[in-house]
């Protein structure tokens, strides 16, 4: 048996969570063979809820499930922690844009940015949920420069999941033999979801589907989905995004298949010309626990100038909370 690795998880209470927690535990994140301690932080009201969430990770007596440690103290939840799932924040509600909770959320991040920046393991890997998840990430970032920047990320697998069904649904094939999927850009509706690399069975993807469908209908679906569960729900994602944290992590740690590749935001390293320092999503092939821009891809201007709108986006919200770094 592998020694145990800590899983730091804010948030811990909350919606996503809740189903989040029983799936690191179980082994689906970083593997069967894989124990692991759960630290999980949570502010101080809620910490009532958090040991009710940790009796039941008890009661399912899961094998790899070493230690849960449940904290207020940030600097208990981050302390020998080899990866930092960043959930805790407020969600949105119907009308608003996730940009609008900058202002309450992007505190947080700059708070905990410089907790990990003193007590982390400058190695952690760190995938920011809590939105708007990209800018976040840039506040946590600026705020911990001890830590190796590669290892901060934004969540965009839940919208590259989302892309995939799509595009399945309108070609009437499986969702398991659509590959290369590509989500450019913030997690916000200003997003690029691109089927233009996209291969259905081996096929390019745009022969099987209209350019008007791609362009006009597939582009504002995924990009605006988060909103159309929330109009359903009430409230927004939960177990699909919980989802795309197990499928970013487990993609990340354990890498991806040969001929396929996901999308995660990075920190940019000038890539398709987009600002460097952005944490911006790309198509991302992984190995040994590390990532690469996925390079040389040729892009429409049409794509291209969705790109930009989306760095400019991701520009003036870094503007925005400049008092946060
Ligand atoms: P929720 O309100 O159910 O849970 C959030 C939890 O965070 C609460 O229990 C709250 O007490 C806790 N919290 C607040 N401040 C904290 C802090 N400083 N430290 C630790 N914990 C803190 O919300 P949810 O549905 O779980 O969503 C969480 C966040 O994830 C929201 O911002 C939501 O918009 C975002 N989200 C992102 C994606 C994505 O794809 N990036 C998808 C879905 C939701
Ligand atoms: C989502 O995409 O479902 C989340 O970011 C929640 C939201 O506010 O849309």
């Amino acid at each position: 048996m592998k020694q145990p690795v800590r899983v730091t998880v804010t948030g811990a209470a909350g919606q996503i969570c809740y189903s989040l927690l029983f799936r690191i535990a179980s082994g689906e994140m970083l593997g069967n063979d894989q124990p692991v301690i759960l630290q999980l932080l949570e502010i101080t009201p809620a910490l009532k809820v958090l040991e009710a969430v940790k009796m039941e990770l008890n009661d399912c007596a899961f094998p790899l499930l070493e230690d849960v440690i449940c904290t207020d103290d940030a600097k208990v939840a981050f302390t020998g922690s080899d990866y930092g799932l960043m959930v805790g924040a407020k969600p949105r509600g119907p009308g608003m844009e996730r940009a609008d909770l900058l202002k309450d959320n992007g505190k947080i991040f700059s708070t905990l940015g410089k907790v990990i920046n003193e007590v982390a393991n400058p190695e952690m890997k760190i995938v920011v949920v809590g939105n708007p998840a990209n800018t976040n990430a840039y506040i946590l970032m600026k705020n911990a420069p001890n830590l190796n920047p590669r290892n901060i990320t934004a969540l965009m697998r839940l919208d590259h999941n989302r892309a995939i069904y799509q595009l399945a649904e309108k070609a009437d094939k499986s969702m398991n033999t659509v590959k290369k999927m590509t989500i450019w850009g913030n997690h916000s509706t200003t997003q690029v979801p691109d089927i233009a690399h996209t291969t259905i069975g081996g096929e390019a993807a745009s022969g099987m589907v209209d350019a008007s469908w791609a362009n006009d209908e597939f582009i504002p679906k995924v990009a605006k989905r988060g909103a159309e569960v929330i109009a359903a729900r009430g409230s927004s994602s939960a177990a699909s995004a919980a989802n795309g944290v197990i499928d970013h992590m487990r993609t990340w740690v354990l890498g991806t298949e040969d001929g396929d590749w996901a999308s995660m935001a990075v920190c940019s390293d000038g890539s398709y010309g987009i600002q460097e320092g952005l944490i911006y999503s790309y198509p991302v092939t992984c190995k040994n626990g590390d990532w690469t821009i996925v390079s040389d891809l040729e892009n429409s201007d049409f794509i291209i100038g969705k790109m930009k709108e989306s760095e400019k986006e991701l520009q003036d919200e870094a503007e925005t909370c400049s008092d946060l770094y």
